[in-house]
């Protein structure tokens, strides 16, 4: 059977499948100078396509994991990729084709893999618990060699979670070395069972709250603040029948309200408090904390859908809708159920990240992927500037790397144990088009506008990922976080 990608965009130029593991000892300096006290490594993940799509109707968030490291050892920095040998990677590998359907689909898979783990690997890398895991939402977290990044197998935490999956955003509270995370539909597809777990840094679950949600919805991100756990429930709903015949696994209901189910971290199911709002959705969150009695969450929030591939459940056309940064306010001291909104950023904004010393706790600097100038002059959305937002005044400064040149998610590195807030770098994939391959820049977080302080150059393409994690050297040996 011959190899051939479907002729359509998502494959073409920038998107065209790599299908790639490399290896590049020292990355070559375009210019400036790596700073001698970046230590550490840049975990990042995102999809390959290993082989062409069963169905010609592919998205881009389907695909196979890769894997992405960039090792930074006294100003010297080495690049590795690697597949995620996941069963459904496995399985592939050895038909020479794909077996797997639509997304999430499994009632499109192959006859021969029913019952096969579907999981892609393909959305985040975290370390915590001495082990580094790839994550996708629907499936549980598949562990790699964090020097190698050789696959070694799924992970449940030795039988702990009992939910089918983990999600691909789990928070990692720095102070208290704990990951929190959480499954949804966690019982099975379509279902309504949601499941908040603690690890502790050994892996130890140490808490677990199961609830079920308004409806089996796409619960892609959550936030957690010093004291409390915030899940929103966006009208982006799994309809089995709609699946059973083969159709997308989110459908968009504009018609029913959001749900945010707000609970202290060590909370039991009566503790939780429920919020509602008008239909709106998003990927990601910024991050939330406490003010008294009240709840801050910042999102990049979309006054729509913000999937233009998962249609409308009633055939009503996607209408695109910017996302902007959103502080959500939920009133934990009063008996209602409505929240106040405020719009933090009219620009468009999406994959933020902080200072993750400042996870659930008051926050002066967002990091995140912005409208540039080019693409507002142009009248397009175009994330393709970095952004810094500083709360405190409200201004927003931005790097854009060029005209012709893409961005990936901004990774804050502080500049040492105890640094202030905001004072360390920024790492960034720069997508080169014309070149077809990519920059790693290196900004420094509290005056982006500059441009990098090193600008480190491959002579390949790494294809766009999703999110990653930066892992000092020195939590690498030890398995414990040191801020
Ligand atoms: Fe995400």
């Amino acid at each position: 059977m011959e190899i051939k990608f479907p002729n359509i965009p998502l494959y073409q130029g920038w998107g065209a499948p790599l299908r790639v593991e490399s290896d590049l000892r020292d990355l070559e300096l375009i210019h400036g100078q790596v700073p001698e006290d970046l230590n550490g490594t840049l975990y990042r993940c995102g999809p390959d396509r290993q082989y062409p799509p069963m169905h010609g109707d592919d998205i881009f968030i389907d695909g196979e994991g890769m894997a992405h490291m960039f090792r930074f050892t006294n100003g010297h920095v080495d690049y590795r990729s690697r597949w995620v040998r996941s069963e459904r990677f496995l399985l592939q590998e050895q038909a020479r084709r794909s077996l797997f359907g639509r997304y999430r689909n499994r009632y499109t898979n192959d006859p021969s893999v029913a019952g096969r783990n579907q999981g892609t690997a393909n959305t985040n890398a975290i370390w915590h618990g001495r082990k580094l895991l790839i994550l996708k939402e629907d499936s549980l977290p598949v562990e790699v060699h964090p020097d190698t990044l050789e696959t070694i197998g799924p992970w449940d935490y030795q039988g702990a979670v009992k939910a089918v999956s983990l999600s691909a955003h789990p928070k990692v509270d720095l102070h208290r070395n704990e990951l929190l995370t959480y499954s949804y539909q966690a019982t099975g597809d379509g279902s309504t069972d949601i499941v908040f777990y603690i690890m502790d840094a050994e892996g130890k679950v140490t808490q677990e709250l199961w609830f079920n949600m308004p409806y089996p919805g796409m619960v892609h991100d959550f936030a957690v603040t010093d004291t409390h756990v915030i899940f929103p429930f966006w009208p982006v709903i799994t309809d089995m029948t709609v699946v059973r015949n083969g159709g997308p696994y989110y459908q968009w209901h504009p018609d029913k309200e959001c749900h945010f189910a707000i609970f202290p971290r060590r909370g039991k199911a009566e503790d939780i408090r429920w919020f509602r709002g008008p239909a709106a959705s998003a990927g990601h969150m910024m991050n939330a904390f406490n003010e008294g009695a009240r709840l801050h969450l910042d999102v990049c929030l979309y006054q729509g859908n913000c999937f233009e591939f998962f249609p409308s459940y009633d055939g009503s056309p996607y209408r695109p809708c910017p996302p902007q940064l959103t502080r959500l306010s939920f009133d934990l001291d009063q008996n209602r159920t409505d929240y106040a909104s405020r719009i933090l950023l009219p620009t468009p904004s999406e994959m933020p990240r902080i200072d993750e010393r400042y996870i659930g706790k008051t926050y002066r600097y967002g990091y995140m992927l912005c409208r540039s100038p080019d693409a507002a002059a142009a009248g397009t959305i175009g994330l393709s500037a970095i952004g810094c937002i500083d709360h405190e005044t409200g201004a927003l400064t931005t790097w854009s790397p060029g005209p012709d040149s893409g961005v990936q998610e901004p990774i804050f590195v502080p500049r040492q144990i105890g640094a202030a807030e905001g004072d360390g770098y920024l790492l960034v994939l720069v997508n080169r088009m014309p070149e077809n391959r990519s920059d790693l820049a290196v900004l420094d977080a509290r005056s982006i506008a500059d441009g990098p302080v090193a600008l480190l150059k491959l002579s390949l393409r790494v294809r766009s990922t999703f999110h990653g994690m930066w892992v000092p050297g020195q939590a690498l040996q030890t398995g414990i976080y040191n801020v």
